[in-house]
């Protein structure tokens, strides 16, 4: 829950009066027509000699008695500032100046000796001699702190997110942002796509979460909603021949929050005219190349692999596997004891030797993910050692251990379950975990593939209804069109996804742009015809008018940034992010509306259903 701020009328804390007393008698003065020459990371040893005006923020302070060190920074850089007692009032200035001023200071670039020089910093080989000083602002002592990279309650970082924003670490990733923005901006002109807005109050797009709803003053009691994202627009613009579009766009998603999830987050969202999958990969690959190589300094592969949806959940059970490590799933012949139904293993390298008490926490993690148990086997002097050996028979442990590859010194993990899709997933999530664990994950390594053939649909088991996989407006896979009709939970859609170490950067898929197909999948789903009308008749009226075969995709610009950042939540690279109960801790948004705004909204709210 957020911090209560503390209100105009509240007493404020002694520390408060306190520092009140401090910046009262501190004169702040104006900055006039004075102007910086640099940013506090320009000055190098050639500009030695030379006189610089600088400002910025007080990142450190150190008084040693003789001379005062201020350490400037702004969104650049830092820059060492030295203070004589020479400086006269300079000096008596750089005295009462505390953390997070606000500085203009002006003097001559000086070397430091061999000793000093600072090799963390840029402007390490130099300092500044300051000839005189304006405080600009004063400073309250910080509730987070700036100059360290403390661990800092999430919550308070996001209350005083205008402090979080000057770590130097933060400012970083902005940046960060900014280039691969700029770099998918600078890609697509050259590609000739234009950048178009689409509306934000819109009708409902279904992406399969909840909507951000908008209530209308003019049209009382209706409601827009908010994008979850462009889909039906950027097809439209396709019917309305402007071949290539893409937008940075905003998207409104209500639902569960968790690490790499926000409610708005951000798309690059590509659409293009007369296209096949390849054609979107090739136009996706060279994207993605492009800001690797200018923001990352990274050459990445030319082509990306594919692998079918398939594959991914039998090998490595997951749809978005994390290909920088191996641990992929073979199915093995073994039955017997505790063993039984449909039995997968993988090869743990120079992972034998686990102690009791390790394989007990993996057994407690498969339990925990819906297997009955885990077995493990291990190779030792050629020979294959198991707890089951006496269950399945050491022959077929050591067809086991050909199988799957396993060598002296390597552990062999084993899981069976009935049911095929909980085996792979458990055993996925256990995959990940050693991935983790073994530190089997190197940061700097791209790992990039495609996931296609998705199925189209997915039965809702609670419903008992089918749920498009990807979105209804996704085309069938063109082999596959026989068992759309027949039998639609096993048709395959045109339908692929970009996954980069582990996480689905982009989803996206060939169109439907055909009205008769479009309702077809749409009444899969349960839709009656006039529903269906009523939800979407706009879009069939439009590919009743020359609708052109189309295909797209959309990447997630805010994950995008976080694995280039190397971090592990999304909230790092979003200026003002949102916590895990959507809300804004710096603005306190969502808050109550007045009944002025209800009333003229025609709204009541109802006491008995808030939580
Ligand atoms: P999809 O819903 O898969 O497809 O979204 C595309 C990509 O957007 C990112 N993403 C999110 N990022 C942060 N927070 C969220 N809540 C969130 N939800 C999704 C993911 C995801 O891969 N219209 C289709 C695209 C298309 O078919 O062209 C769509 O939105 O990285």
């Amino acid at each position: 829950m957020a911090e209560k701020k503390a209100g105009p009328l509240e007493p404020k804390s002694i520390l408060e009066q306190a520092s009140m007393q401090v910046q009262q008698s501190i004169q702040v003065e104006p900055l006039g027509n004075l102007r910086r020459t640099h940013t506090c990371n320009q000055i190098r040893p050639e500009n030695v000699g030379q006189p610089v005006t600088l400002m910025g923020w007080v990142h450190r302070r150190r008084d040693l008695g003789g001379l005062i060190f201020l350490d400037l920074r702004d969104r650049y850089g830092i820059t060492q500032c030295v203070i004589d007692p020479d400086a006269g009032e300079a000096f008596s200035k750089a005295e009462r100046v505390r953390s997070e001023f606000v500085l203009a200071v002006t003097g001559k670039v000086a070397a430091r000796t061999d000793k000093t020089i600072n090799k963390n910093l840029d402007t390490g080989g130099v300092e500044l001699v300051v000839e005189s000083l304006l405080i600009l602002n004063t400073s309250k002592p910080l509730p987070i702190p700036v100059a360290e990279d403390a661990q800092v309650d999430e919550s308070l970082r996001m209350q005083y997110r205008y402090l979080d924003l000057r770590r130097p670490l933060m400012s970083k990733h902005i940046l960060m942002r900014h280039k691969l923005a700029k770099a998918v901006r600078d890609y697509m002109d050259g590609q000739s796509f234009m950048e178009i807005e689409t509306p934000m109050l819109m009708s409902s797009t279904p992406e399969g979460a909840r909507d951000y709803l908008v209530p209308s003053r003019v049209n009382k009691g209706k409601f827009y909603a908010l994008p979850q994202s462009p889909q039906i627009f950027k097809q439209l613009l396709m019917v309305s021949g402007q071949d290539r579009y893409f937008q940075i766009a905003r998207c409104f998603r209500d639902e569960d929050l968790r690490a790499d999830r926000q409610p708005e987050f951000t798309q690059i969202d590509i659409e293009m005219s007369f296209v096949g999958q390849e054609d979107v990969f090739a136009m996706v690959e060279g994207l993605v190349r492009h800001m690797w190589s200018s923001v990352m300094n990274v050459e990445l592969p030319t082509r990306f692999r594919r692998m079918p949806y398939s594959e991914a959940a039998e090998r490595y059970g997951s749809d978005k596997p994390d290909l920088r490590f191996d641990l992929d799933f073979h199915e093995l012949e073994l039955s017997g004891g505790p063993v039984s139904g449909i039995v997968k293993g993988f090869r743990v390298a120079g992972k034998g030797a686990q102690s009791r008490k390790e394989g007990d926490a993996w057994v407690e993690m498969a339990k925990n993910s819906g297997l009955g148990g885990l077995f493990f086997a291990s190779v030792a002097d050629g020979e294959v050692k198991s707890s089951i050996s006496k269950h399945v028979g050491e022959e077929a442990l050591k067809a086991v251990a050909a199988k799957v590859g396993a060598e002296n010194g390597d552990l062999i993990v084993i899981g069976a379950h009935a049911d095929r899709k909980k085996l792979n997933a458990a055993l996925g999530k256990i995959r990940l975990e050693m991935g983790k664990k073994f530190e089997l994950m190197a940061r700097d390594r791209y790992e990039f593939s495609w996931v296609v053939d998705f199925p189209l649909y997915a039965l809702n088991e609670e419903t008992g209804k089918l749920e498009p996989e990807h979105h209804p407006f996704t085309s069938c896979h063109p082999d596959d069109f026989d068992k759309l009709k027949n039998n639609p939970v096993e048709a395959r859609a045109a339908a692929y996804d970009l996954v980069l170490n582990g996480n689905e950067l982009a989803s996206g898929s060939i169109r439907i742009h055909n009205r008769d197909m479009q309702i077809e999948v749409l009444s899969k789903t349960g839709l009656t015809y006039e529903e269906i009308h009523a939800k979407f008749g706009f879009l069939l009226d439009a590919f009743e008018y020359g609708a052109p075969p189309h295909g797209g995709i959309a990447l997630g610009l805010d994950r995008l940034v976080t694995i280039c950042a190397g971090v592990e939540s999304i909230r790092e690279v979003i200026a003002f992010p949102k916590n895990q109960q959507a809300q804004c801790l710096l603005t306190n948004a969502p808050v109550d509306p007045t009944q002025e705004q209800l009333d003229i909204l025609a709204l009541k709210i109802d006491p008995s259903k808030l939580g």
